[in-house]
This record gives structure tokens, sequence and C-alpha cells, in this order.
């Protein structure tokens, strides 16, 4: 007799939930695409910090610490900061926080690590926001700026987030968003698929500069709507979860990890 109870060993997991499909012009398939992402990073790393100045007219450090000040980071709190990069929303953290051991940095990139300017006491570690080399329930605010269009499962990713929060911790994700009115996509797109990348060629000394900002604005375009993050924050357990948008493309996405 056949035995049709579901085995749960051969339960399918849930599928993977991408920011945006593969951007074939860059490379061939999801499956590569972490690759790629990894590797474009490395090799821009030294002019990272000058083009993102350039490209922000200098308010980037700025907008940084007001954001993490509106999600409520304060004095003493641990911090896990994902996609930590060069370190530009790391070291807004610490201003905030105060003390250099509460902080913890992760990114994929070497590349993008070697070149943080980050103090003695802050923790750097190479990893994925997939699969987070943290200890559980360890923090008390977990941020990632301008990376989320780079991972390739907002499921897997807020999953890994919840679990590294401490019951009541809260996430603070900072992120662009395509405007809503056509005009303003069409000077958004125009700002960052010519001026920028004009600017990276002029003032950039590395040679895939230009391509990572043209990059920046496909993942832009092509990224699942703001609800859809929200979504799949409240999937993995987050509550009150929040979007405050600045000037019609920052976003802001915020929520507090439920008790498990
Ligand atoms: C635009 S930079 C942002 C750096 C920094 N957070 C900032 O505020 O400027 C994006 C960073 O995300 C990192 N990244 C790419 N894929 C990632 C992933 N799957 N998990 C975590 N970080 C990732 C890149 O290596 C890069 O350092």
């Amino acid at each position: 007799m056949t035995d049709l109870t579901p085995n749960p060993a051969r339960a399918e997991a849930p599928a993977p939930l991408p920011p945006h499909a593969p951007l074939t012009d860059y490379y061939a398939d999801e499956h590569a695409r972490h690759q790629w992402v990894r590797k474009v990073f490395d090799d821009t790393a030294p002019d990272y910090n000058r083009i993102e100045w350039l490209m922000a007219f200098g308010s980037g450090p700025w907008y940084r610490r007001q954001a993490l000040q509106r999600a409520g980071l304060g004095r003493g709190m641990r911090v896990l900061d994902v996609g930590t990069g060069t370190g530009l929303t790391a070291e807004q953290a610490l201003q905030l926080i105060g003390e250099p051991t509460l902080l913890t940095g992760v990114d994929p990139s070497p590349g993008m690590l070697a070149n943080a300017r980050l103090p003695a006491g802050v923790t750097v570690l190479v990893g994925r926001a997939e699969k987070l080399p943290v200890t559980s329930a360890s923090y008390d605010f977990l941020s990632m700026g301008f990376a989320l269009r780079h991972v390739s499962d907002l499921a897997a990713v807020f999953a890994e987030f919840h679990r590294a929060l401490r019951p009541g911790g809260t996430v603070c994700v900072l992120e662009i968003s395509r405007p809503q009115g056509r005009t303003a996509q069409w000077l958004l797109r125009q700002y960052m698929r010519r001026v920028v990348p004009l600017l990276a060629r002029v003032f950039g000394r590395t040679r895939d500069m230009p391509d990572l900002m043209r990059y920046y604005w496909d993942t832009i375009e092509a990224c699942v709507p703001p609800e859809q993050v929200m979504a799949a924050m409240r999937a993995a357990g987050f509550t009150d979860v929040k979007r405050h948008v600045e000037l019609g493309i920052f976003s802001e996405y915020t929520g507090r990890a439920a008790a498990r």
C-alpha cells in the first residue's frame, strides 16, 4: 500500500525571494550573481568613499546618522552592521553608541573591508546577510546601509536578522527606492545612469566603477516594491514594521524582533 503521509525531511524549502530578477547584462543567472557582486565591490573598493561622497554631495554621513537616530539607536547598544563595506554606516553607528567594542561589521567583500577605517575594538567579519557568522540573540540593533538590493533571498536575510537580534531588538535597513512620479523617476535615472558613471570615470581610479554605478540604478529600477520588503520582514517575525521615506527615494525600514 502506498504511504501518503508527507515526509517532513523531504518537505521542499520555501522558494528564495530575491530582491530583483537576475540582471543578465551583468551576470548569467541568479547563481552567478553572488560571485559577480563580490568581485565588483572588491575591484572598486578603493573608490567607494570618494564616489559616494560626490554622488551624495557629501551628505552621506549626516543622513546615515539621522536615519539611525530616527530608528532609536543610542548609547550603549550592541550593534551588528550588515553589508558594512567601507564602514560608512558603521562609523555613524559608532558615533551614536560611543564604544567600539559594541560594534560588529559583516561584509562578503574583503576588498571593501580592507578599505574601512574603523577603530580598534570593532569586530569585523567576512560573511553574508543570508548566513550571518554571529551567535543568536546577541545584538540590540541591526543596521544595513544600501546593501539589501545585493542579497539573494529576502526571506533568508530577514530570518537571519531576526535570529541575530535579542527579542525586542531593532532592525533598520536603509535603501534607495524607485521614486513614485514619472518625472522624478526619469530625473533619478538620468542622474544615476549618466551623471554618476561620468563622475566615476573622471574622479575614480578603478576601471569598473562606472559599471557599478550603472548597476546601482538597474537594481533600484528592478527591485521589488517596498510593500514586499515589509511583508518579508513581517513573515520573518518582525513586528511594528514601518517605512519612513526621505526625499521620495530614501527608504528606512524598521521593525522590532518579536520574542521567539
Ligand atoms: C553600496 S555598499 C554599502 C556599504 C555601506 N553599508 C554604506 O552604507 O555605504 C553595499 C555593500 O553590500 C555588500 N554586500 C553584497 N552582497 C551582500 C550580502 N549578500 N550580504 C551582505 N552584504 C552584501 C557589498 O560587499 C558592499 O560592501
